[in-house]
């Protein structure tokens, strides 16, 4: 059994509950960050800590978008004497507003959660993550394909594959890998708000002719956690998108 510590950010729905659930089932014990819903946060907490009694699941409310969350995250990391051994940089925010009324304020607040939160994270938290970790990014297909309604979504999205390749030199020293996963459309609440006549057009693009199930992307963020050689990666898991 493997008693390490994964910190996931949005570690109670969708992607980040998927990736809880995988790692636990590995012996993981997580720390799992949400933005807002506490009801859900405390349920997904009984509901993991019930299916996997041999772990350890902790839940801590903070906001990506608030920088001051990474001294609330790694103060509760250093009270609970947690050793880190893999984080999951798995939150963002998008924002939808029309490129012509987009205001510095907001374009600022999707990049506070998407870059400078993960970054300014893992220069505090350096010190608290043992040697020969491993950092995996949820970054996006629409960081790779230019993105048709959010400028600054596909922007953060792009910075976050930069990112991936910039911070393998600045991590080395410790042994610190750092990879990500690009997915393509996956079936959460992100998208619940899409409409049905969007869905169609875009499996209409994919080979395989839908969406992704969180589930399905489970293995490659396990391989990215365990693999001890790759670094520096971005992984595309989109269904082939464009194949069609
Ligand atoms: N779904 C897709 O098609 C898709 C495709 C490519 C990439 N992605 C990326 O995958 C990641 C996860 O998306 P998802 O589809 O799994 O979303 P989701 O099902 O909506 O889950 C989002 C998770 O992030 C948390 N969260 C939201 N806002 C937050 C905030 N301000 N601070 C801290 N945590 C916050 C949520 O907690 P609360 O609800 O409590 O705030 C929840 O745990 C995102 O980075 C997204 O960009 C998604």
């Amino acid at each position: 059994m493997n008693q390490q510590t994964a910190l996931i950010t949005g570690g109670t729905k969708g992607i980040g509950k998927a990736v809880a659930q995988r790692l636990l089932s590995e012996g993981f014990d997580v720390l799992l960050t949400y933005g807002s819903d506490i009801q859900r946060a405390n349920e997904v907490k009984d509901e993991l800590a019930s299916a996997f009694p041999s772990s350890r699941v902790y839940i801590l409310q903070a906001d990506i978008s608030d920088l001051t969350s990474i001294d609330l995250i790694c103060d509760y990391v250093s009270d609970n004497g947690l050793s880190i051994g893999s984080v999951i940089f798995n939150a963002g925010l998008t924002d939808r507003t029309d490129f012509h009324q987009i205001n510095p304020d907001e374009w600022k607040h999707v990049f506070d959660a998407n870059v400078h939160f993960p970054v300014f994270l893992l220069q505090k938290l350096y010190d608290q993550m043992q040697p020969g970790a491993s950092v995996v990014f949820t970054g996006s297909l629409m960081g790779i394909h230019p993105h048709s309604v959010s400028l600054v979504y596909g922007v953060t999205k792009s910075t976050v594959h930069a990112l991936v390749k910039n911070l393998v030199k600045f991590l080395a020293p410790k042994g610190i890998r750092v990879n990500a996963v690009a997915p393509g459309f996956v079936d959460t609440e992100w998208q619940k708000t899409k409409p049905a006549k969007i869905k169609a057009n875009i499996n209409a693009k994919i080979a395989l002719g839908r969406f992704c199930e969180p589930e399905e992307l489970t293995d490659v963020y396990l391989m990215l956690v365990e693999n001890k050689y790759i670094n520096g990666e971005i992984i595309t898991v989109d269904g082939a998108y464009s194949y069609k």
